[in-house]
């Protein structure tokens, strides 16, 4: 056996098995994102971390991270990323700077359209009917019918996961309408 004879072997082997594993570490991040949209897809199964919990996706469909959202995003800002089901979703950052632990799905309640925030008046306010909602969700003006949706907001390793919020409504003291 040539390794059992020339001792000098062994220290290539060490060499190769470390070049092994170098090439094994280089290729994890490219297998990491090849899996990704699929591991995305069963996400919701997969994980401990509350049922049908998703990452909050930017306008080119990429996870947002807290890291960006608080660079572009001062406080008591609102603004939309693609949420659960695709529903565009406020995000809101709180006057202490942190990221509020409910988001508020933007679909109106009257007939669906994408209600946008006016912040100057601290209210989101329906372009097609006249809705308007207070800034937590809630109906200061018809016709709409009820409030925003709630879904929770959380810190996921950095990224931003939304997740349903199956619990009273605090808003309303009701059962959630959208659950
Ligand atoms: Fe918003 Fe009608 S769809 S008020």
């Amino acid at each position: 056996n040539a390794f059992l004879q020339n001792p000098d072997m062994v220290p290539d082997m060490g060499k190769r098995t470390t070049m092994n594993n170098l090439v094994l570490a280089s290729l994890v991040p490219v297998i990491a994102s090849t899996a990704g949209p699929y591991a995305f897809y069963f996400y919701p199964k997969a994980t401990g971390g509350g049922a049908g919990a998703i990452q909050a996706l930017d306008a080119l469909g990429g996870p947002v991270t807290t890291e960006s959202w608080f660079k572009n995003h001062r406080a008591k800002s609102r603004d939309l990323v693609q949420g659960i089901k695709g529903d565009p979703t406020y995000l809101i950052v709180n006057e202490e700077n942190t990221l509020n632990s409910y988001g508020l799905n933007a679909v109106c309640t009257h007939l669906g359209c994408v209600v946008p925030w006016d912040g100057q008046d601290n209210k989101f306010k329906c372009p097609c009917h006249g809705s308007q909602y207070a800034a937590d969700g809630h109906v200061v003006r018809g016709p709409a019918p009820r409030p925003l949706a709630l879904a929770h907001v959380a810190d996921a390793e950095g990224k931003i996961q939304l997740s349903p919020w199956t619990e009273t409504d605090f808003r309303t003291g009701e059962k959630p309408w959208w659950a």
